[in-house]
């Protein structure tokens, strides 16, 4: 059994060990050096080159070193039948949810403000709401978004999701669909992205979006780069429409040298580590997923193609 671990962002040394000590039987090929490609079973990847899959003849299974897969489904030469895997690991769902309600409070109690008024030696008291006055919209009722929802909850904070379909999850209160966002909009002061991105989602952080929050409402997106149209969160801002971002994905990434969002008083920045992959727990995981498809038994969190998550 073999498997090929390419992955543009993470190293082979986090990995080989990992997999290799709960699976022996398991050959770890690391890209470039893959040997006969007619080998590979399974493929463990992270934005692959394109190609680079189709160019394997036995693929049996394709699994995800993240939650999202967009990375994945972005190869124009993605075969078509090879089951696809993505990743849910408790251990990076708390590591998001410890992201978002951080980010949310800080928004929340003012932060960017009163540093604001620390660089400039200004003693002013703001006015202070508490959280059960304060509304957040998370966009995507998934894995992300409920948990992230029930830890804003107990904080008390008041909370709505949307989804594309109705889903009733007790203590959460849920949208769906195209009708149902602007509702959730019109009540949302922090607004949370943590959609996967498709082509119903890409874009969806935009102009039309913005003008159906409440005024000085803010944004955090820890979802993907292509959710956010850059150029209307920098007029929302500069108009005083929107109040602050905080941005861990980007359209292009690294963030490139120069770009206004560096700089820029109301946006913070974090370079895509919301909820990184974390090999310890995510390898038995993976490694599941192997046996389940090896004794022909459901995958866990197998991905639909067809809707893109
Ligand atoms: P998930 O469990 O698949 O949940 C996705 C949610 O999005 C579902 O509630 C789904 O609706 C909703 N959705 C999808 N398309 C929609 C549409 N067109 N309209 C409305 N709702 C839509 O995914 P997850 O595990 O929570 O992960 C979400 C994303 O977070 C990942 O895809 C990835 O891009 C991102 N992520 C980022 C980081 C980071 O470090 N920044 C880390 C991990 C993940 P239904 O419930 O109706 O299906
Ligand atoms: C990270 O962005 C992931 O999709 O896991």
């Amino acid at each position: 059994m073999a498997l090929l671990f390419r992955s543009s962002i993470d190293s082979e040394a986090r990995w080989k060990p990992q997999l290799t000590r709960l699976m022996p039987e398991l050959q770890v090929r690391i890209w470039p050096e893959i040997g006969d490609p007619a080998e590979i079973d399974y493929a463990l990847v992270w934005r692959p080159e394109p190609g680079l899959l189709a160019s394997l003849p036995k693929l049996k299974l394709i699994l995800s070193l993240g939650a999202g897969v967009d990375h994945i489904l972005c190869d124009p030469e993605l075969p078509s039948g090879v089951p696809i895997a993505r990743l849910v690991d408790p251990y990076m769902t708390d590591a998001m949810s410890e992201y978002i309600v951080l980010q949310v409070l800080r928004l929340h109690r003012q932060d960017l403000d009163y540093r604001a008024q620390q660089q400039a030696e200004i003693w002013r008291e703001l006015d202070q709401k508490n959280a059960v006055e304060r509304t957040v919209g998370i966009l995507g009722f998934g894995e992300l978004g409920q948990d992230a929802a029930h830890k804003l909850t107990q904080l008390g904070f008041d909370v709505a999701l949307w989804g594309r379909h109705p889903r009733s999850v007790e203590g959460l209160l849920g949208f769906h669909g195209s009708a149902g966002l602007p509702a959730l909009l019109a009540r949302t002061q922090i607004l949370v992205c943590l959609l996967p991105l498709t082509g119903e989602t890409a874009g969806i952080l935009n102009a039309r979006a913005f003008s159906m929050l409440p005024n000085g409402a803010a944004l955090v997106n820890a979802a993907r780069g292509g959710h956010l149209v850059e150029e209307d969160l920098l007029d929302a801002l500069a108009r005083g429409r929107l109040s602050a971002a905080v941005l861990d994905v980007f359209r292009d990434e690294p963030l490139p040298a120069g770009h206004p969002f560096w700089h820029h008083p109301r946006i913070i920045v974090t370079p895509h580590v919301a909820a990184a992959t974390h090999p310890p727990t995510a390898a038995p995981i993976i490694l599941e997923n192997i046996r389940r498809f090896e004794q022909g038994r459901a995958l866990l969190h197998q991905v639909d193609v067809a809707r893109g998550y």
